[in-house]
């Protein structure tokens, strides 16, 4: 058992929450559940980038005031966040005093020990990404990669903080531990990038361009680079120099992200930690982009954009962070209404949502709404019963994002084997037969008692269909509070009250 701390990207307010931000937020939500349920102490974070250029760029063309317009765009992060159940401890918001107090103190102490330089330089800047880019980064017309813009030609005095000191120690780190990034294929990726040195990072902006940044506390004349103030979020989060706990939870970080922004995360981020003298991340944990059905890029102008609360609408909140967390690995996925649709069907409405609801409507009519007493075990219960717990278990244990679609097919596994004894077993017939009525009580009972695994299992994926289900058949939903799970077969209690519910899943045509 360990203290985990899981964090996602700040997400930059200058557009509105996408369905790239529910993704990696909602992901963050599913780890901390699991996390709950193996009985480990849990703090994760998520929350709004809210300095830099781009977001000057939309506060000056709102006209309102900078205070006023972070707030209704943080206000809309979040009121998505709740909308998808996303149970963060922490709403990051970089504009909060005590986050720009952190930042202060690590741009103080680097420059006391003289890490930080002032020079003129010329690079390309995009500001989409935030970032000067190398020729060698952009693409044959010579535009960002991410943003098809043409970088701007900047030459500007600086403050700057030197990677190349750092490099051997960064590829020994990367080397050692093959645990550290998942997928591998992006730690190769930044191998990559290693083989070259470094160029010096350059951590300020002129205030006379940028004024909407955390003043730099040994010249007043420029702001913090906005990476270099984002990044420190992980850690002002849990009070880097000042909180005695910050190392258990520092220790055991989770960083979670796409594959858009591992530069920033596993060049400048390990480097600024060990300059500023911390131990780096723990481990990073990538996923690939959401493009739209076809494999195009997801834009306005396509009229191919998923909006995450007109999927809500549409299907429900647990039809969203099923899709996602049953498509998206770490490779690039699509998304549509017509694909949510789609699945939602064959594995929610006519799988796991039908069989709920057969069983409790039978149940409930026959059993006078209480769980069942079972009579005698019989092999195939038992074998039913093990098989559920076998899995149930080994979703609970062997969780990790990059899986997770393989842990949503274990779920569907599961309730076809559920299925497939209910059907087999045929209570409807042995009810009518009152010789087999110790057979028919004990059938009812180990459904609802699979049903239960089953649902605690799957709740941290979707848990608000699954407190339903697990009130509806007598039994308890697991807390959100940190307390080892055990499926424990024949822990259903006979005689605890069931009530019948609306469909968990109505099929929708
Ligand atoms: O980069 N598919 O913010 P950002 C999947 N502020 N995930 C996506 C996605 C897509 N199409 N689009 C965005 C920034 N995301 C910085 C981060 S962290 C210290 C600072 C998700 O608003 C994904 O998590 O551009 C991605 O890494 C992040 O949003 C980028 O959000
Ligand atoms: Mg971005």
């Amino acid at each position: 058992m360990a203290y985990q701390y899981i964090t996602t990207p700040i997400y930059y307010v200058n557009g509105s929450p996408h369905i790239g931000h529910a993704h990696t937020s909602i992901m963050g939500d599913i780890l901390k559940r699991y996390h709950l349920m193996h009985g480990e102490p849990t703090l994760y974070s998520t929350g709004t980038d809210e300095h830099g250029q781009k977001i000057q760029q939309v506060i000056e063309a709102s006209g309102m005031e900078a205070e006023d317009f972070l707030a209704v765009q943080a206000g809309r992060f979040q009121e998505l966040f709740d909308r998808c159940n996303v149970s963060y401890d922490i709403f990051v918001r970089t504009t909060h005093e005590s986050h720009k107090r952190i930042v202060q103190e690590v741009l103080q102490k680097l420059y006391r020990e003289g890490l930080i330089r002032k020079k003129e330089y010329t690079g390309l800047y995009c500001v989409g990404c935030e970032q000067f880019k190398m020729e060698a980064e952009l693409d044959d017309q010579g535009r960002c990669r991410d943003h098809l813009t043409v970088p701007q030609k900047q030459t500007e005095t600086n403050y700057f903080f030197a990677l190349e000191p750092h490099r051997q120690w960064l590829i020994d780190w990367l080397t050692a531990d093959d645990t550290l990034i998942r997928p591998d294929n992006y730690r190769r990726e930044i191998l990559g990038m290693l083989t070259e040195p470094l160029d010096d990072l350059c951590i300020s902006r002129p205030r006379s361009r940028v004024w909407h940044g955390i003043v730099l506390p040994f010249d007043p004349n420029f702001v913090s680079y906005v990476w270099f103030d984002a990044l420190l979020n992980y850690t002002s989060n849990i009070g880097m120099y000042h909180h005695p706990d910050f190392d258990r939870w520092w220790s055991n970080v989770t960083h979670i992200m796409a594959k858009d922004i591992i530069k920033t995360h596993i060049i400048y981020w390990p480097i600024m930690l060990r300059a500023a003298g911390f131990n780096p991340p723990k481990r990073y944990r990538i996923h690939g982009y959401w493009v739209a059905e076809g494999g195009q890029k997801m834009s306005k102008s396509l009229g191919n954009v998923v909006d995450p609360s007109q999927v809500i609408d549409a299907f429900g909140v647990d039809a969203l962070r099923y899709y996602l967390a049953k498509t998206m690995g770490g490779n690039d996925a699509q998304i549509s209404m017509e694909l949510i649709r789609a699945v939602y069907n064959t594995d929610l409405a006519n799988n796991i949502g039908n069989l709920h609801s057969r069983v409790v409507k039978f149940v409930t009519k026959r059993c006078d709404n209480r769980v069942p007493a079972p009579e005698a075990v019989h092999p195939d219960d038992q074998q039913l019963q093990e098989s559920v717990a076998r899995t149930c278990r080994e979703i609970v244990d062997t969780i990790d994002l990059i899986t997770l679609p393989d842990t949503v097919k274990s779920l569907v596994h599961t309730a076809d084997t559920m299925n497939t004894y209910y059907n087999d077993m045929e209570p409807w017939k042995r009810v009518k037969d009152p010789s087999q009525t110790d057979r028919f009580l004990s059938i009812c009972y180990v459904m609802l008692d699979c049903l239960r695994m089953f649902f605690q299992a799957a709740r941290p994926i979707i848990p608000e269909s699954s407190d339903k289900a697990l009130v509806s058949i007598g039994a308890d939903p697991v807390p959100d509070i940190p307390i080892a799970w055990q499926p424990k077969p024949g822990s259903l209690v006979p005689g605890a009250p069931m009530g019948e519910t609306d469909a968990l899943f109505p099929r929708i045509d």
